[in-house]
């Protein structure tokens, strides 16, 4: 027989794990004790489906646990409307599972996780340093031509050298990608001589970011005192402190340079951003976070996201496209007939080219590379679709599930077309980068670099599965 101080202490669990730690929050589907709902999202990798599915169930807004870490999820766009965009502040503050991103990074934080003054601060300093170095007007484009002429001339040379047109596009497209943030933060280019080079760190970067997605990694990161040392999760913890510390050095060594020579030639603009921070940094006496720390954090931050969500949107979109040679052909006309014969499409070509516009539109919305968003945290007490919410809960913005739209697997760029497809119309749910305050500070460069590599790509080459 089952002693009834066992049976107790088991009620009592229960009682707990299934109603009392879940009283204030919105409904969704039951957590297991110290798992939460891993078990749905490992079973549906990346997650896409479990999210879409508690959503049909519960609707917009539902409660989800990361082991022992409630998420309150906002999974449709009226709602991130209502609460991310028109009452931004109380949603400004980041829950980037902390507690694990101290033991991660040795306390020091970056873009995406500072808080408060110093985070206004930095991501002014960060837009304010993009503009000057040319984001979104004609040197931006410049950078971005000298490594698309690079790009094909280097695919051109495969071609020639294997005598085959049967290439791997992506390893190009990467380069290409990576060479761009490389140049803006530490004005470097990965040229041929130094390919072999970034292709060791890219697969680091990879790694890292794979690791975050993974179940084990997630538990870590919602109870990193209790998983980090167990058998099992502790393989997982030294691995991405191992990615994130090499990737750390890296980009400490890439900057070793621009930190050395700052000073030299103040009277010219900075032509990267480590010198930038590092002239912010004499200037403000390191006061507001301008110290070596938080730049070597900063560059981490951008040296992950400016490549991999690039990097990925392009190339799903790629593969995508290349199920549709309807929806390349009418692409590659449109260039043809609209475009003379510059060597580049450029971004003032938008205009004349909307259905290549809302061909890069619906790659990003097919591709929806981020299933799980960078999570909130609420600055005061909230409603979110009728619900009651404590200031302090951790809020989870599902743009992957705002992305589904009706018929989601149909890739269709005329959703964002006007009836006639001579006009890109706007349409609020495409939101790959977030909204909100703390939406993607990337956003722009990531959309320029989208359209010139995929409009350039398929402008220059027929590219298709052999
Ligand atoms: C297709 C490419 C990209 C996608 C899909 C993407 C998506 C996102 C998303 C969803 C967030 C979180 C927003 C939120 O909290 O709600 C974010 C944040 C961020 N992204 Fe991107 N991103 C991309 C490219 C870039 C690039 C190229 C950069 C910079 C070089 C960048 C820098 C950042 C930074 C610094 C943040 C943190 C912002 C903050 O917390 O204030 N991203 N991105």
């Amino acid at each position: 027989m089952i002693p009834a101080s066992l049976l107790l202490i088991g009620f009592l669990i229960l009682f707990y794990n299934y109603f009392w730690k879940r009283r204030e929050l919105p409904p969704g589907p039951l957590p297991l004790p110290i798992f939460g709902n891993i078990r749905e999202i490992k079973n549906n990798p990346p997650g896409y489906d479990a999210y879409r599915n508690w959503r049909d169930i519960y609707g917009p807004v539902f409660t989800y646990w990361i082991g022992e870490k409630p998420l309150v999820a906002i999974a449709d766009y009226n709602t991130m409307k209502e609460t991310l965009i028109d009452d931004g502040d109380s949603y400004i503050n980041r829950d980037f599972f902390n507690d694990f991103m101290i033991i991660l990074r040795n306390n020091t934080f970056g873009l995406t996780s500072f808080e408060g003054e110093e985070w206004v601060e930095q991501r002014k300093f960060a837009i304010k340093t993009f503009h000057r170095l040319g984001m979104g007007k004609n040197v931006m484009q410049e950078k971005m031509f000298i490594e698309l002429s690079r790009m094909f001339e280097d695919m051109d040379e495969e071609i020639k050298v294997t005598g085959s047109n049967d290439m791997n596009v992506a390893p190009f497209i990467e380069t290409c990608v990576a060479s761009i943030i490389y140049s803006i933060l530490f004005d470097y280019q990965i040229t041929r001589e130094r390919k072999s080079d970034y292709m060791k760190m890219k697969t680091i970067v990879y790694e890292y970011t794979g690791l975050f997605g993974h179940w084990a990694v997630q538990m870590i990161m919602a109870k990193p005192y209790l998983f980090k040392d167990l058998p099992f999760f502790k393989d997982y913890m030294q691995k991405i402190h191992k990615a994130y510390w090499k990737m750390s050095e890296h980009v400490e060594m890439m900057a070793a340079d621009a930190i050395k020579n700052y000073k030299m030639d103040m009277d010219s603009e900075a032509n990267d951003y480590v010198t930038a921070f590092m002239r912010q940094h004499d200037a403000t006496e390191e006061k507001k976070g301008y110290n070596l720390g938080n730049l070597n954090s900063i560059l981490v931050d951008f040296y992950i996201a400016g490549q991999d969500t690039t990097i990925n949107s392009i190339m799903w979109g790629i593969i995508y496209l290349m199920y549709e040679p309807e929806v390349i052909g009418k692409m590659q006309k449109e260039m043809d007939d609209k475009l003379g014969d510059e060597e580049f499409v450029g971004i003032d070509d938008k205009i004349k080219l909307p259905y290549t516009t809302a061909v890069t539109h619906e790659l990003q919305r097919m591709a929806n590379v981020m299933p799980q968003n960078i999570a909130r945290r609420t600055t005061k007490d909230v409603v979110i679709g009728g619900y009651k919410i404590k200031e302090g809960t951790t809020i989870m913005p599902l743009m992957s599930a705002v992305l589904f739209f009706p018929d989601h697997l149909k890739f269709d760029p005329t959703r964002f077309l006007s009836p006639d497809e001579k006009s890109v119309i706007k349409v609020d749910e495409l939101i790959p980068f977030s909204c909100g305050r703390r939406m993607c500070l990337g956003a722009e460069m990531a959309k320029m670099e989208i359209f010139l590599i995929v409009a350039n790509l398929f402008r220059h080459y027929d590219v298709c599965f052999f």
